[in-house]
């Protein structure tokens, strides 16, 4: 392996990163066991965020491991198309086995871009296969992250992933996000303001007039704009109001799948049952990339209607169910379940929840937000503007081996579901001796 000073830095341009500012300081990682990365200047850093909120088994699980050499050795592709191989069945069957009954069917991306595309042009083709074919508009929500391929950022509610890509998707209306410093700051779990917000859904639809909208897509818990975890009862009242107007309901569980609420996902945590859940990160542990779609059986049936011999969906990805990706993704499963990681991640949410509001109070911190293993630390521009406060404090926060991510005024931990409490204990240390000296 080169070191840094022999490394070429020119040719990689590195995805939602400011290239400049990385190339003039880069933070580079060589390996990884459990709760730790180890930094090309020989550091022990302490993930904070679980990779990208996706190695939930912890880094380099031997089991996943071995997995993934094994099938790579064994069988190392299968054409998806008219072919397959048997693990791309097992882990449909296993995956089926814990999304909510009656979403039993499976369909496999490479990323949470793609299965975000995967179940809006699903939508599309079913709402068509009924007879429905006007209905073709969508609902997103502000601040959400559907990933960045074009009907994902259509729906998303994040400005700068817009911007500059337009014309984006006709036919899209976006609810308000719900959070709300004023009524909801310093909130631990669900707030309990901020109900009516769903209301606005209904709003929408009466307007777009209901019998033009295929669905609604959001994260059950926003992610990436800043863990916005829904106010009691809001997810629900949804539910009612795409129930009654016909409109499917996607939760985009890319981020909340496979335990990061104490569940295997957060349709479970609050009981609502979407037609849909995208998933991916933990679906393998990010072990290799995978993505899938768990479709209602409703929908997967009326699709399967025509001629036995006609394709039913004109849609599918050269590496949907690779064989590799199918072994990692068994082999994480198998894990979660037999090291009882999804209980794990209930049990170490009231430490997390207590280390995470002990930052309260600090400089320029105006919001902390949490729920199960995911929180944030939102900040205000009294001091420094609160973009640089937080990317300061992210780099005080690597310099002293503790990795966490930043992302505009906020920062966002969600460890690994393996964590203990000391690592809990030596992150909140050391976000807080940076908040402290970064000012
Ligand atoms: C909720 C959600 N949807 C979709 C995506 C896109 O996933 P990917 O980066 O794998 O395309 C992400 C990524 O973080 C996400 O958080």
């Amino acid at each position: 392996m080169k070191s840094q000073e022999n490394l070429n830095l020119d040719n990689y341009w590195l995805p939602f990163t400011p290239n400049k500012k990385f190339k003039a300081n880069p933070r580079l990682l060589t390996s990884a066991k459990g709760m730790y990365y180890k930094s090309d200047d020989g550091r022990e850093v302490l993930d904070g965020i679980a990779g990208l909120w996706c190695t939930n088994a912890g880094h380099c699980h031997p089991k996943i491991v071995a997995a993934v050499q094994n099938q790579a050795a064994e069988l190392d592709y299968a054409t998806a198309f008219n072919m397959s191989h048997p693990k791309a069945f097992e882990l449909a069957e296993k995956v089926s086995s814990l999304t909510p009954i009656g979403l039993d069917r499976i369909f496999y991306g490479n990323s949470g871009s793609e299965a975000v595309e995967t179940a809006m042009k699903v939508a599309l083709a079913y709402h068509a296969s009924k007879g429905d074919g006007q209905k073709t508009k969508f609902v997103g929500r502000e601040k959400g992250y559907h990933g960045v391929n074009f009907g994902g950022v259509s729906v998303g509610g994040l400005t700068p992933n817009r911007k500059s890509f337009g014309p984006l998707l006709p036919g899209i209306d976006h609810m308000p996000h719900t959070w709300d410093t004023e009524h909801m700051a310093f909130s631990k779990g669900q707030p309990e303001w901020g109900l009516h917000l769903a209301d606005e859904l209904e709003k929408i639809l009466i307007l777009q007039d209901p019998s033009t909208v295929a669905a609604v897509i959001i994260e059950p818990v926003t992610g990436s704009g800043g863990v916005i975890v829904p106010p009691v009862g809001y997810l629900e009242r949804i539910r009612e109001i795409c129930t009654k107007h016909n409109v499917l309901l996607i939760f985009d569980e890319v981020i909340t799948g496979f335990g990061r609420l104490g569940c295997c996902f957060a349709a479970n945590r609050f009981d609502v049952r979407p037609d849909m859940i995208t998933m991916a990160k933990g679906l393998t542990s990010a072990m290799i990339p995978m993505s899938a779609v768990a479709f209602d059986n409703s929908i997967y049936d009326q699709l399967m209607e025509g001629p036995e011999a006609m394709i039913e969906l004109f849609h599918g990805y050269t590496y949907s169910g690779h064989p590799v990706a199918c072994a990692a993704g068994i082999a994480a499963l198998d894990v979660y379940e037999e090291e009882g990681l999804f209980d794990r991640a209930k049990e170490m949410e009231p430490h997390f929840q207590e280390a995470i509001h002990s930052l309260k109070g600090l400089n320029q911190v105006i919001d902390i937000r949490n729920i199960g293993l995911m929180g944030a630390i939102h900040f205000g521009s009294d001091g420094l503007p609160a973009t640089e406060f937080a990317a300061k404090v992210f780099q005080h926060c690597y310099d002293n081996n503790v990795l966490v991510r930043y992302s505009g005024e906020f920062l966002v931990l969600s460890p690994s579901l393996i964590v203990e409490k000391e690592h809990l204990d030596t992150i909140a240390n050391a976000l807080k001796a940076a908040i402290t000296s970064v000012s």
